[in-house]
């Protein structure tokens, strides 16, 4: 089935700090997802980072809808 969002060794620095670790996400069509996690593990930062928010040296993601 195909990716409808595929995110490939995704990282996000607020300055000096490294928030998001190389973090790969794939959705694929039909599937739906559900980001969880404690508090300040970086749900927001990831979701600022995939709408451009945030900005990475490297942007490696596909968008197909
Ligand atoms: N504007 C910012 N400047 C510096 N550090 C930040 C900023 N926003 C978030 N952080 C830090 O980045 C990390 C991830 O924060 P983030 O807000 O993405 O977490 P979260 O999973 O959305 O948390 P919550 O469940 O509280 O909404 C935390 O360590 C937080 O302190
Ligand atoms: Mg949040």
């Amino acid at each position: 089935m195909e990716n409808l969002l595929e995110i490939k060794s995704l990282n996000t620095y607020y300055g000096e700090s490294h928030i998001l670790r190389d973090v790969d996400l794939n959705v694929k069509s039909g599937e739906m997802v559900c980001l969880i996690g404690r508090n300040g593990v970086g749900k927001t930062t990831l979701l600022k980072s995939l709408i451009g928010l945030l900005k990475q040296k490297k942007r490696r993601y596909l968008f197909d809808w």
